[in-house]
């Protein structure tokens, strides 16, 4: 399959519209959200849908959020809805965080991948918005990268991954937060996280005032949560400081290259090492490490050297992602 994909600006109200009419007329376009471009279709377009399993690989099983305009369309998606799901929407909504819950009888099976639940959030993006509130369905998207690779945080890394066949891809500059929303099951008595992101189990308690379980390891409970996902195609490794800069002495005279990321001071330099340091700040750290590991990877290295996140509840969302991206190998 090969078509040509269409650059729409997200800046510019026609695109706007026009990336809502194409997404209506059943097409596939990527479009900016705060966390990562995601892959658009009408959810209750079956053949749309089908295509994004499609142009991404992705199996048949790995069911996809549904975003929707406000909390007020849940019910068309959804049914039995715990209080849990007003009270995560009035602090968080619209933002980075999905709502596991009953699926509504009328929603399609292939959405789901199955499963009778179905995962839904409202995001922030303003360009994103604007297009679900245009649109008198919901949109089916997951991460606009091809199955189990790096998710793209800019227009660049959607085309770097599915130029040629997507219809679009609707150009809104680099996302806000730039790791994916965090899950919220919402579906069973005791309330958990099946992935990590940027609203934390901390400020999820703190506004329900029950304890939220979360996976200390990760838990492959779920089609579409796999142990290697969001890999570069460099092998990469999360490390210590003290153990990267151990690995970089050794390499003095050989002609292997390496990308490091890091956030602490790297006492190393040599032409054979391409370092990118990233903030200490989790929310700063957050909307780059993606863009990081796909600069790192697009070099050809022979490794990719990350440095282990601080092991804090704050950086959960980024220590699950670097796990997986450092599972050997898919
Ligand atoms: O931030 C995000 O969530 C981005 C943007 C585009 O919204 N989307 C995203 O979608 O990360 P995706 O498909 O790459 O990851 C969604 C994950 C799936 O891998 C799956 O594990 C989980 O959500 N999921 C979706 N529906 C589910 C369901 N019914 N039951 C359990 N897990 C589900
Ligand atoms: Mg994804």
């Amino acid at each position: 399959m090969n078509i040509k994909t269409k650059i729409l600006d997200a800046n510019k109200e026609n695109d706007i519209l026009e990336a809502a009419a194409m997404i209506q007329k059943g097409q596939i376009i990527a479009v900016p959200t705060e966390t990562v471009y995601g892959l658009a279709a009408d959810a209750r377009n079956i053949n749309a849908v089908e295509k994004i399993f499609t142009v991404k690989n992705r199996p048949s099983n790995h069911p996809l959020i549904v975003h929707i305009a406000s909390f007020e369309k849940i019910s068309e998606w959804a049914k039995d809805i715990p209080p849990a799901a007003a009270i995560i929407a009035k602090y968080f909504w619209p933002g980075p965080i999905t709502l596991l819950l009953k699926k509504s009888d009328s929603v399609n099976d292939v959405v789901t991948g199955g499963l009778k639940t179905i995962a839904i959030r409202v995001p922030q993006n303003e360009m994103f918005l604007k297009i679900l509130h245009l649109l008198n369905t919901g949109v089916a998207a997951p991460s606009a990268n091809p199955h189990k690779r790096i998710s793209p945080t800019t227009s660049q890394h959607v085309m770097s991954g599915l130029s040629g066949k997507i219809d679009a891809v609707l150009d809104g500059g680099p996302c806000n937060i730039g790791v994916e929303s965090t899950i919220l099951d919402l579906t069973k008595s005791k309330i958990s996280i099946l992935r990590h992101g940027p609203i934390t189990k901390k400020m999820i308690e703190n506004v329900l005032q029950v304890p939220i379980y979360s996976p200390s390891s990760h838990l492959e409970k779920v089609p579409g949560n796999m142990r290697a996902h969001y890999q570069p195609y460099t092998t990469t490794s999360l490390k210590s400081l003290g153990e990267i800069e151990k690995q970089l002495s050794l390499i003095k005279n050989q002609e292997k290259l390496f990308g490091i990321i890091h956030y602490s001071d790297l006492q190393y330099t040599h032409k054979n090492i391409k370092a990118i340091k990233l903030s200490k700040n989790k929310t700063q750290y957050g909307k780059l490490i993606y863009n990081a590991l796909h600069e790192l990877d697009k070099m050809n290295a022979d490794q990719i050297l990350v440095e282990a996140p601080p092991n804090t509840g704050e950086w959960d969302d980024i220590l699950d992602r670097l796990s997986k991206a450092s599972v050997v190998k898919i």
